[in-house]
């Protein structure tokens, strides 16, 4: 355990002006983070294509999926994205990420309570996510937050690569209404 998270700390939502800055730091978190998971060049390969501005944007005007910033004394320090499967009730978290050097505060778990909340707000019940099974850090955050594996999946990413996944899943209550 590191120190207790900066009271400072708040996550707002991301508008497509948040794109550009939302890639850059999934280039700094990736690059830091995933070589002891993937190779190098899986790493570049996968930035390039899903965190393309294009790509990005799409996903918030065709695919219905929101963007989250998590602000630390104001800067940019980690992201979180939700939306739509097709199955309803079931929303997917696309993305959670957060700066290494606030890895282990607490603030991993409070982007993802904050996006459970989002997916709650929007009649999901239940919510699922991705996760390579060698991402241990992340697989221990989301078992501390109620997820439990649902599937194993290799899937074929492109460009030779594939991803070894386990697919985590979680129920979510529903939001209790605020008059009776
Ligand atoms: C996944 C990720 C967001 C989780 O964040 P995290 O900081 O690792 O996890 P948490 O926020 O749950 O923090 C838990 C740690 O903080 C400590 N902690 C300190 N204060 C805390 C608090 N107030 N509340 C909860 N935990 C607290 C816990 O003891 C725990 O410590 P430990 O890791 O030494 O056991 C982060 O690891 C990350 O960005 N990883 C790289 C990107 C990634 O892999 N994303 C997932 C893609 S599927």
């Amino acid at each position: 355990m590191n120190q207790e998270p900066s009271p400072t700390a708040c996550i707002l939502p991301a508008t497509e002006a948040d794109l550009p800055a939302i890639a850059h730091l999934a280039g700094v978190i990736w690059r830091a983070v995933y070589p002891t998971i993937v190779t190098i060049e899986q790493i570049e390969f996968m930035l390039a294509r899903m965190y393309a501005l294009d790509k990005l944007r799409d996903e918030i005007r065709a695919q219905g999926i929101r963007f989250y910033r998590l602000i630390v004394d104001g800067q940019l320090m980690g992201y979180s994205s939700i939306g739509p499967t097709g199955t309803p009730g079931v929303c997917k978290l696309h993305k959670l990420y957060l700066r290494p050097e606030l890895h282990g505060r607490g603030l991993g778990s409070r982007l993802l309570q904050h996006a459970e909340a989002e997916a709650r707000g929007l009649g999901a019940t239940r919510l699922i996510l991705a996760v390579n099974k060698r991402n241990a850090r992340a697989i221990a955050a989301y078992q501390r937050n109620g997820f439990t594996v649902a599937e194993s999946v290799l899937t074929e990413f492109g460009g030779g690569f594939v991803m070894d996944d386990f697919i985590m899943a979680k129920h979510l209550k529903a939001v209790a209404p605020v008059f009776s």
